[in-house]
């Protein structure tokens, strides 16, 4: 018998946990800077809605019928199928590739949760602030022992197993990080750029939106709900059967989208009021928020406070990431649960080391666009490896798929309303897979913009 979530709220959580997490607040303010702001949060918003909730009830589906890990959750499906029983490959990789530098990025948050211990902000300059983040990232045994730590965390928290490592460290931390966060974005109200923030992330210039920034969008509104990287198809194998399929997925796709917005809402009139870039790129929460602290009462205090549950909150995603390849290792390779989590926890560590030195030994290589390590492996895995992976999801569970497993699922034997299901059988159908295509095609250059 495979292992289940202790109830309803076990599984929200552990689902709520992995979604939200660096990417809403790192990730997604850094990105709405560099693509001009207002416009690009609209396309999410739009992403959200008509890719990400959508594929996010088909992950839940796929992996709750099949009660497997992603690989082999495909392959029970549909058994015949060459091609399509094997598109759980590149669901794994692309775990595996994303595990290994969000390793790093959580790593600055450790480093910076150091910092906030020492009382290093308080009274500094935006200058100096700034400028620690340079220090850190070009410092190659910081970062790599702060990875090693972070690695370390992730390995404790699987080993223990599905209800009892993943599912206790949630319950408490969320909420407190966005009772914080929100505060954070009260005080940004008050500061000089809150005109000028709040203007440029609601205020929609299409002028500056690319086809590229439409790209990023949607690979992130895959990125940040924890998509096409077997996390949620992984978690839903442990889902209970009488689980509703979608309120359940409209409450995660909610919280981690308000996450999202009031990290931003936090972030943005900083920028303007100490008159930073916007697009300052993957440092621009290290630089800014550290300034808050630097000058409100109790700054260092709550610096410590947010980043003990910003540094959470990545744990969380983490550890759902690395659960997708341990459940791998425990279902197809037949090992146990703590070889497994050893095992991937190195290889993943070992593969981090690199995006680890992106900016110091490493710093003249660049991938992909003139783009460091850690930047390119981001790019690449977020804006081709994630919808290419939801495209095939939304076209598998619209089309391959038989209709009965997912009328049954949606509906819970048809015990809640068939409307549902409709519109999500349309959408998933032609809406999701029709958006991420031809966004491809614009972007690849065969569509023009
Ligand atoms: N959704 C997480 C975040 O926003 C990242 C993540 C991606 C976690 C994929 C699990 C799987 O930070």
């Amino acid at each position: 018998m495979r292992n289940h979530w202790s109830g309803r709220l076990g599984f929200i959580l552990a689902a709520v946990g992995s979604a939200v997490g660096l990417g809403n607040i790192w990730k997604f303010p850094f990105i709405t800077g560099m693509n001009g702001g207002g416009a690009f949060v609209l396309i999410y918003l739009i992403a959200i809605l008509a890719c990400g909730l959508p594929i996010l009830m088909a992950e839940f589906t796929i992996g709750r019928h099949a009660q497997k890990d992603v690989v082999g959750s495909f392959r029970e499906l549909t058994p015949k199928s060459t091609f399509w029983k094997n598109i759980g490959w590149l669901n794994l990789i692309v775990s595996f590739v994303i595990l290994s530098y969000y390793g790093v990025v959580a790593g600055w948050t450790l480093d910076y949760l150091a910092k906030s211990l020492t009382n290093s902000f308080v009274g500094r300059n935006p200058e100096d602030i700034a400028g620690m983040f340079g220090a850190l990232v070009t410092n190659p045994g910081e970062q790599v022992i702060w990875l090693t730590v972070f690695m370390g965390l992730c390995l404790i928290a699987v080993i223990s197993g599905v209800k009892k490592g993943l599912e206790r460290w949630n319950k408490v931390l969320m909420p407190t990080l966005f009772v914080i966060l929100a505060f954070m974005a009260v005080y940004a109200m008050t500061t000089s750029g809150a005109g000028a923030g709040i203007k440029f992330m609601l205020y929609p210039d299409f002028s500056k939106l690319t086809a590229n920034g439409v790209l990023e969008a949607i690979g992130h509104s895959f990125f940040t709900l924890s998509l096409a990287m077997g996390a949620m198809i992984t978690y839903a194998s442990y889902m209970d059967k009488n689980e509703p399929i979608f309120p359940v997925a409209v409450r995660i796709v909610f919280l981690d989208t308000v996450v999202a917005i009031v990290a931003g809402l936090a972030i943005f009139p900083i920028v303007f009021s100490v008159g930073m870039e916007p697009g300052a790129g993957p440092g621009l929460i290290f630089k800014t928020l550290p300034q808050v602290f630097a000058t409100i009462p109790m700054g260092g205090f709550l610096a410590v406070l947010f980043f003990i549950l910003l540094a959470f909150a990545a744990l969380s995603s983490a550890i759902s990431l690395l659960e997708v390849l341990t459940a791998f290792m425990i279902d197809e390779k037949k090992m146990d649960r703590k070889k497994a989590t050893a095992l991937m926890t190195v290889l993943v560590y070992l593969a981090g080391i690199p995006s680890a030195l992106s900016y110091s030994l490493l710093a003249d290589v660049k991938l992909f666009n003139g783009m460091e390590v850690l930047d390119s492996l981001d790019y690449l895995a977020s804006n081709i490896g994630l919808p290419v992976g939801g495209l095939l999801i939304a076209v598998y569970t619209g089309y391959i798929l038989d209709k009965k497993i997912s009328r049954a699922e949606i509906t819970e034997e048809g015990k809640s309303a068939i409307m549902v299901f409709n519109i999500w059988f349309f959408t998933i159908r032609y809406i999701a897979p029709l958006a991420v295509l031809i966004v491809f095609l614009t972007k690849i250059g065969i569509i023009k913009a």
